[in-house]
């Protein structure tokens, strides 16, 4: 049975989609089958992150939400891993169509069903886009786990009190909590707790901001570039939460 994982933030840009690619090479390298399906139609991410030249893929996410392909003929195997991804898309053309007259949103959950029965993964990792949305709440009701991508400055804990609302009531029980970028050589001695008071549930990683995560430009995945990195060890401990037994 494949465990499905959601990425969640408040706001944009807090590391929802690298965290994604990196836990799931890590995944893949421990030996199991891993999928990674964007869903983020707004602001794609994973596509780039793999190296998928910009227009290579002639079915996408979007495509099969518009009723252009099917999910299965939008999977991508990424090169020397046991991974597939799923683009969300590659182009203008499907989400015109989306905000021209929307979507079924029950074909997300579609997509999740037909990709776990179709590639058999024992991980399905949801990428979405920020805040709260249609995709993000029928992902996360669909979800094993939930892995919470947040800074730890002010504007970014405004919005726990919502993400950890979202959790619950959508009864997704299993929370990672990862407090990314956080500045090297700013000992913050009450950034866990003031983290932990905002979102009500124990902070699994503290991750550094990582100057070369940057510069790699979707040549490598930084756990491929840098294996040996301490974020690296960040990315498993996630790994070893959301999966709980399975991992
Ligand atoms: N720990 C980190 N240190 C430095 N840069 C990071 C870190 N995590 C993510 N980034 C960078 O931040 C940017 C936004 O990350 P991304 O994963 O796209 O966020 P989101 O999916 O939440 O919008 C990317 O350029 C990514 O490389
Ligand atoms: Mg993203």
């Amino acid at each position: 049975m494949a465990r499905v994982i959601t990425m969640h933030s408040y706001r944009g840009g807090t590391g929802k989609s690298s965290t994604a690619a990196n836990m799931g090479l890590l995944l893949a390298a421990e030996g199991l089958r891993v999928g990674i399906l964007d869903t983020d139609i707004q602001s794609p991410a994973v596509d780039t992150i793999f190296g998928v030249p910009p227009g290579a893929a002639t079915c996408t996410f979007a495509d099969y939400l518009v009723g252009r392909c099917e999910i299965e003929e939008a999977v991508r195997p990424v090169p020397g891993q046991d991974l597939f991804i799923v683009p969300s898309r590659t182009g203008l053309s499907a989400i015109n169509e989306i905000m021209a007259d929307g979507y079924d949103v029950g074909l997300l959950n579609e997509a999740v069903t037909r990709l776990v029965a179709a590639f058999r993964p024992d991980v399905l990792l949801l990428d979405t886009h920020t805040g709260i949305n249609t995709e993000t709440v029928m992902a996360v009701a669909g979800s094993d786990a939930l892995v919470i991508v947040t800074r730890a400055h002010r504007l970014d804990l405004a919005g726990a009190a919502e993400s950890v609302a979202l959790a619950d009531r959508l009864g997704c029980g299993q929370r990672a909590v990862v407090v990314n970028m956080v500045p090297e050589g700013t000992p913050d001695a009450d950034l866990v707790p003031r983290v932990e008071k905002a979102y009500g549930s124990p902070v699994t990683a503290v991750l550094p901001y990582v100057p070369e995560m940057a510069e790699l430009a979707g040549e490598h995945v930084f756990v491929t570039a840098h294996p040996r990195h301490a974020l690296v060890a960040g990315y498993r401990e996630i790994n070893s939460v959301v999966l709980g037994d399975a991992g």
